[in-house]
């Protein structure tokens, strides 16, 4: 397998764009050292790199591919919408067909705001929340680990530099399935907290209800209670991870899937909230998500295709059943290779990560890179599981077998040392404070 292409074009990406990439989950130190694939084209499940190597890949645009690339039905859709214009100097009209068709979606909601990226969505709920309560502090689920790049969520973590000390005072953390970490902050900040954001479910399921008695408590406090949707919707279930547990949020934020790769969020909920952004509101007016591309047609018109895909092929039940096989295939080779205590398969079936520990069983990025490294060598490119509804049955058994002789080699380094087997330096987490 040859990288000479991508190579080359490496220095040229570090060159003009810092970090050689426009989103550091997708950034070289994501990757085993000599292998930083560019992609020329997918299709699909499949990928092409600048080389002409090809992959199946997983976790597609950042779980934002749900459909797979180049679908045909949204590509249409989005390049015939192309042909009548994508922006005007009034809404087009598909801003409210969009609208109507999604809220279809979305128990409880009423109103729809649309943007580009899902941190958009997100920084919208949290300004709403914010005027409607007239408190300036935000409790967000500290076991999730994103939520937007605005400095109210940056500043938690470990890549804060350029960040006030002051903005990073107003963000707090709860924990998730635990609803006395919840109130234990609403005991500390009476009256301060204006929302809580959390996704609906991510590797733990939500235990003795813990997101109906997370809204009610919020509702107890006069907090606003927002769901982040951007990997639960169009994945868990048809109405995202509250159609999935059947509660409905006061605000929830849909992305990724709602495009298929193209770019357009949302911003859902209840018109008390909603209507602070608009005309029918006597109270101070909310600068509500307000963009000159907020509204493409061409991206209203792929999530409209994507929809009424939803709607009428078995999307989110193929989705499901791929992610079954995968982590079946998983967990049979880890059994047969005896590495239950290193290698492990999480998550729903339709949102699957993988985890990798050396032979202290300590978690470990080497052996993390090791892993990804023999996978691609088989032309598995697999940063995480995550499938979509293009993964065909083959594909998740081509993956398989792949992943059981990367395990063979990844057994062998547990024996006869990481150094042996991985090439170059190991990954490292995307967000970080150094290099
Ligand atoms: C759960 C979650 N929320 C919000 C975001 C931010 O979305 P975007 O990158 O589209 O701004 C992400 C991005 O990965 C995410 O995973």
């Amino acid at each position: 397998m040859k990288f000479d292409a991508s190579l080359a074009l490496q220095s040229r990406f570090h060159e003009v764009i810092p970090g050689g990439s426009h989103t550091y989950a997708k950034g070289d130190d994501q990757f085993p050292e000599l292998m930083p694939p560019y992609i020329v084209r997918g299709s699909g499940s499949h990928v092409w790199d600048a080389d002409g190597n090809e992959y199946i890949e997983y976790g597609s645009g950042l779980r934002a591919v749900t459909l797979g690339h180049a679908f045909e039905p949204v590509v249409k859709a989005a390049s015939q919408q192309m042909l009548l214009g994508s922006n005007f100097i009034r809404p087009a009209v598909i801003e409210v067909e969009v609208a109507e068709q999604l809220l279809s979606f979305v128990k409880g909601a009423d109103m729809v705001k649309f943007a580009k990226n899902g941190s958009d969505a997100n920084n919208a709920a949290l300004k709403l929340a914010r005027a409607y309560t007239g408190r300036d502090m935000v409790a967000v689920c500290g076991d999730h680990p994103f939520y937007s790049v605005d400095d109210w969520f940056m500043g938690t973590t470990a890549m804060n530099a350029g960040i006030p000390q002051a903005i990073r005072e107003l963000t707090v953390k709860f924990r998730y399935n635990d609803l006395a970490s919840l109130q234990a902050l609403f005991d500390q900040y009476p009256n301060r907290i204006a929302a809580i954001f959390l996704e609906p479910e991510k590797d733990k399921e939500p235990q003795n209800r813990f997101l109906h008695e997370a809204r009610d408590l919020c509702h107890k406090h006069g907090v606003v209670f927002v769901l982040d949707e951007m990997i639960t919707g169009f994945r868990w279930h048809i109405g995202g991870g509250q159609g999935y547990h059947d509660i409905a949020a006061d605000l929830s934020c849909w992305g990724k899937g709602l495009g298929n790769g193209f770019s357009v969020s949302a911003l859902v909920g209840k018109r008390e909230l909603m209507e602070l952004g608009g005309l029918r509101t006597d109270k101070d007016k909310v600068f509500l998500n307000s963009t000159t591309h907020g509204a493409e047609t061409h991206s209203l018109a792929a999530a409209r295709e994507v929809m009424n895909t939803y709607r009428r092929e078995p999307v989110i039940e193929t989705i499901w059943a791929r992610g079954e096989r995968l982590a079946n295939g998983f967990r049979k080779s880890v059994a047969e290779l005896g590495l239950q205590d290193q290698l492990g398969v999480f998550g729903k079936p339709c949102c699957l990560v993988y985890g990798t520990k050396d032979q202290d069983k300590q978690p470990s990025q080497g052996f993390r890179t090791l892993f990804i490294q023999e996978c691609m060598k088989r032309g598995v490119l697999a940063s995480s599981l995550v499938v979509g509804y293009s993964h065909t049955e083959a594909d998740i058994d081509r993956t398989n077998e792949a992943m059981h002789e990367a395990m063979v080699v990844y057994k062998k380094a547990l024996t006869e040392g990481l150094d042996k087997y991985l090439v170059g330096r190991p990954v490292k987490p995307a967000i970080r404070q150094r290099n």
